[in-house]
């Protein structure tokens, strides 16, 4: 990863999280980036200005009144090729959606016409509060590029969302903003959960995908550059870039893709669609018999089956077009896989061996063996489903330019 000659200003605000602003910042000058930093006084409470003006390639700037050069943030404003807010503090994410300019780092960012990434980092109270919502949702509007706070430990011992990203996450963003990736041009639908078949007013069919598998393919290829439609049945954070959908029967999540299926490029059918719904759905709650204490409409639920997505995909596929399929399957891997591709016309099968320690639903990890027609099935061992996901879109990739050569 080289950012060898780009321009990028580090703004810091006043939260614990500013620590590991300075690790990000020697990320970005060891992949060759010219990083001139910015720290508001409250940040000043967390990290010294020595050392990130040690580690920078510019000393920090900290005030709008230096004798020097009367106009400093407009001048790192129109030089930024990036800007990164790395932590956001509620109050700066407040100034930015208000046009406040009150000091450098709020100035310097309504100066810019450069990409900007913010990274809030707030207790989960703060985080939630309506007001820090509804101006995070107004910079989204205005294309500011937001990466969502982690969960985990905060300030004081107290856990919840709000955690600033790590370092790491936030510079592979920022490399992926300034890089034009692999999938530019390209509309990428990927579906995401498991879905929920009524059969009263209160009870359904389900399972138990979290559709953290789907999310991060769909992070993945916005990352690479695609424009990204996310039809989900869960509500995780939404990666930024990318399009959500929300549903949550067969029947609405096959509804929506339909409907944005003749712009996809690449679909990607990640979703656990339950292969059968109850034929007959009760509008009210089915009732205990009070003398039997039977249920009657459930002992014996009539059942149908949902339409089958993938494979009405596989059908009416047009040439440019790569699907992707799952499968979760306790043997014969690779067999079964083969067959699901021919069956379903699909390009691609992600097939997981549901029996393996780690691996798909309810794990933060997975290991999956890749299957498409022409080529050698590839196994990908255990590893978290970000990185799942990037192996997911390079067969993706594979698949499309083996098709242009
Ligand atoms: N799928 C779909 N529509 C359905 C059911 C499944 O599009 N009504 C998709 C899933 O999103 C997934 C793939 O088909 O990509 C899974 O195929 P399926 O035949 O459901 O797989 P298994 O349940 O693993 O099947 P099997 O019956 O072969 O065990």
């Amino acid at each position: 990863m080289s950012l060898r000659g780009k321009h990028i200003v580090l703004c810091v605000s006043g939260g614990i999280a500013a620590y590991k602003a300075v690790e990000l910042c020697r990320l970005l000058v060891d992949a060759g980036a010219h990083v001139a930093p910015v720290m508001t006084a409250d940040a000043e409470h967390f990290i010294g200005k020595t050392t990130l003006s040690a580690l920078a390639s510019e000393p920090v700037h900290t005030t709008l009144w230096n004798d020097s050069d009367p106009i400093p943030h407009t001048r790192l404003a129109q030089r930024a090729d990036l800007i990164v807010v790395a932590p956001a503090t509620a109050r700066v994410i407040g100034s930015y959606a208000a046009g406040i300019s009150s000091e450098f780092l709020t100035a310097t960012l309504i100066a810019t016409r450069a990409p900007v990434l913010v990274c809030p980092a707030m207790h989960t109270e703060m985080w939630e509060h309506p007001a820090v919502q509804e101006n995070i949702a107004t910079l989204r509007r205005r294309g500011v590029h937001i990466l969502e706070p982690e969960t985990g430990r905060l300030a004081g011992g107290d856990v919840g969302a709000g955690r600033l990203a790590e370092p790491q996450h936030i510079f592979s963003q920022i490399d992926a903003m300034l890089s034009p990736g692999d999938l530019y041009g390209t509309h990428v639908v990927v579906t995401a959960g498991g879905t929920r078949e009524p059969i009263d007013a209160v009870r359904v069919i389900a399972n138990r995908s979290t559709g953290k598998q789907g999310y991060a393919i769909a992070q993945e290829a916005a990352l690479r550059g695609a424009k990204v439609t996310l039809i989900t049945t869960v509500d995780l954070a939404t990666p930024f870039g990318v399009d959500r959908v929300a549903v949550e029967t067969a029947q609405q999540l096959s509804d929506a893709v339909m409907q944005v299926r003749a712009s996809a490029d690449v679909i990607v059918m990640a979703a656990a669609v339950a292969d059968v719904r109850p034929k007959h759905q009760a509008s009210h709650k089915l009732k205990k018999d009070p003398a039997t204490g039977e249920i009657p409409g459930l002992g014996a639920i009539e059942l149908e089956a949902t339409p089958d997505i993938l494979a009405a995909l596989g059908a009416a596929k047009e040439v440019h077009q790569v699907v992707v399929g799952f499968a979760a399957e306790t043997e014969n891997l690779v067999a079964h896989a083969q067959m699901k591709l021919e069956r379903k016309g699909a390009d691609l099968i992600v097939a997981n061996d549901v029996s393996q320690a780690g691996v798909g639903f309810a794990h933060d990890t997975n290991a999956v063996t890749l299957v498409s027609r022409g080529s050698q099935p590839v196994e990908v061992v255990l590893a978290d489903k970000r990185s799942i996901a990037r192996s997911v879109l390079d067969a993706v990739v594979a698949i499309r330019s083996a098709r242009t050569n």
